[in-house]
């Protein structure tokens, strides 16, 4: 077994208990399960073997080192959308033919880190930004790969801080106006324009948006190679949910791949949530039992500072007890210390009734998790642990008191 499940009633990761990993290593505490990542990668690969293609993993999801390097081991590109992820990508051994440079605001420090490492594409997305690394690639005596990222108007149904694809939205050029920005790159020296790039949202269900997305792009591609672009890539961006009623990496590439499948373009694909959400829980300690005027509230030690998701998005994930649970169960609250009413995990849930001190399991925090934490309320960020053939290794350290206060000054 791969990933998380029970075994002789505790709830173990890769076959590690984790009641044993948040006793050793303190929570709150992100485990991510080295197979699952692993699978889940080789599987979403496999699934777009029909044609030419790369998997540039959304390094926003999770940009652990370990976890990029052991994504690049297996082939896998990456889709980075800061200085920061394009050089946590380079120093995890992904090579730079591998990354794609997403964001509608790079800086110019950016674009010229995007230009000297040589990149796979940068997607540009706006004139002006095409403007810049023309510039800066002609500067250095270059010619930079660039891709075209559309917002083909297209409703992800997904929740709406996540959706990406709307006109109203501010990622990308507008599709119709595609032509025109290829037409002005021809007077630009310092890029070569190689590709169409959309993403239309997150955590996406619904297969309509996401092969309407590749239709679109597929239709552009074909006529700007027409018109006399070196069109090379055609990138359908990421997007596919994880959880119940979600999509399958197989159902995903059915989806999109009709209308490229044809054609003599390389398919990029940019998955983040469906290569590392399940593969990692996050385990938090029950500090309190709580009831007031009929309400139960179970206080954990894990706040939205540690896991955002929830409160940012009102996102539901699954809670259990890391131990054996017990028979009684209860109706609940899961609240964290932090000093805010949106700091809550779970509202009106049924659980096994948990004991001062049990460790819980916040499930799917794999992607967006500790990529979001902060320092709110001061508190420190958990640590991450992964778990590697049946061995758990800290992969980055618990911060300190010591972290939080080394960048001030009086
Ligand atoms: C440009 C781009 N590509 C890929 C992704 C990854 O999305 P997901 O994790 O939903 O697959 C995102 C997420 O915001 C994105 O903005």
């Amino acid at each position: 077994m791969t990933g998380f499940g029970r075994r002789d009633g505790l709830l173990v990761c890769d076959g590690v208990p984790l009641e044993t990993l948040a006793r050793d290593h303190g929570t709150p505490l992100y485990v991510y399960s080295g197979a699952a990542i692993d699978e889940s990668f080789r599987r979403f690969d496999a699934a777009f073997a029909a044609v030419p293609h790369l998997v540039c993993y959304a390094a926003k999801a999770n940009s652990a080192r370990a976890i990029l390097a052991r994504l690049a081991r297996l082939g896998a590109g990456a889709d980075v959308v800061s200085g920061g992820e394009l050089r946590a990508a380079l120093a995890a051994g992904i090579s730079p033919e591998r990354i794609v440079f997403s964001g509608v605001g790079k800086t110019d420090d950016e674009i010229a880190a995007g230009v000297a490492a040589g990149l796979l594409a940068i997607h540009v997305e706006s004139v002006r930004e095409l403007e810049k690394v023309s510039a800066a690639a002609a500067a250095s005596g270059t010619v930079a790969r660039v891709a075209l990222r559309v917002n083909p108007d297209i409703d992800a149904r997904s929740h709406p801080h996540i959706s990406t694809g709307l006109s109203e939205n501010k990622f990308g050029v507008d599709i119709a106006r595609a032509r025109e920005v290829f037409e002005r790159s021809r007077a630009l020296p310092g890029v070569r324009m190689a590709g169409v790039q959309a993403h239309v949202g997150s955590q996406i269900f619904d297969e309509a948006p996401l092969s309407r997305t590749a239709c679109e792009l597929a239709t552009l591609a074909v006529s700007l190679a027409a018109a006399g672009f070196p069109i090379e890539t055609v990138d359908v961006g990421g997007g596919l949910g994880i959880g119940d009623g979600a999509l399958t990496p197989e159902a995903y590439a059915a989806a999109v791949l009709p209308p490229l499948r044809p054609l003599p373009f390389r398919v990029l694909v940019e998955p983040g949530r469906a290569i590392v959400g399940r593969a990692g829980v996050l385990l938090t300690r029950v500090l309190y039992l709580k009831r007031e005027r009929e309400k139960n509230f179970v206080v954990v030690d894990a706040g939205m500072n540690d896991f955002l998701r929830p409160a940012l998005y009102g996102a539901a994930h699954a809670i259990e007890p890391a131990g054996r649970p017990s028979d009684e169960s209860v109706f609940t609250d899961v609240v964290g210390p932090v000093c805010e009413t949106g700091d809550a995990f779970l509202r009106d849930a049924v659980l096994p009734l948990p004991r001062e001190g049990d460790v819980l399991a916040i499930h799917d925090a794999g992607a967006y998790g500790h990529v979001m934490a902060s320092n709110y309320n001061f508190r420190p960020r958990p640590a991450e642990v992964l778990v590697d053939g049946g061995a758990a290794r800290v992969i980055r350290r618990r911060e300190a008191h010591e972290d939080l206060v080394r960048l001030e000054a009086e």
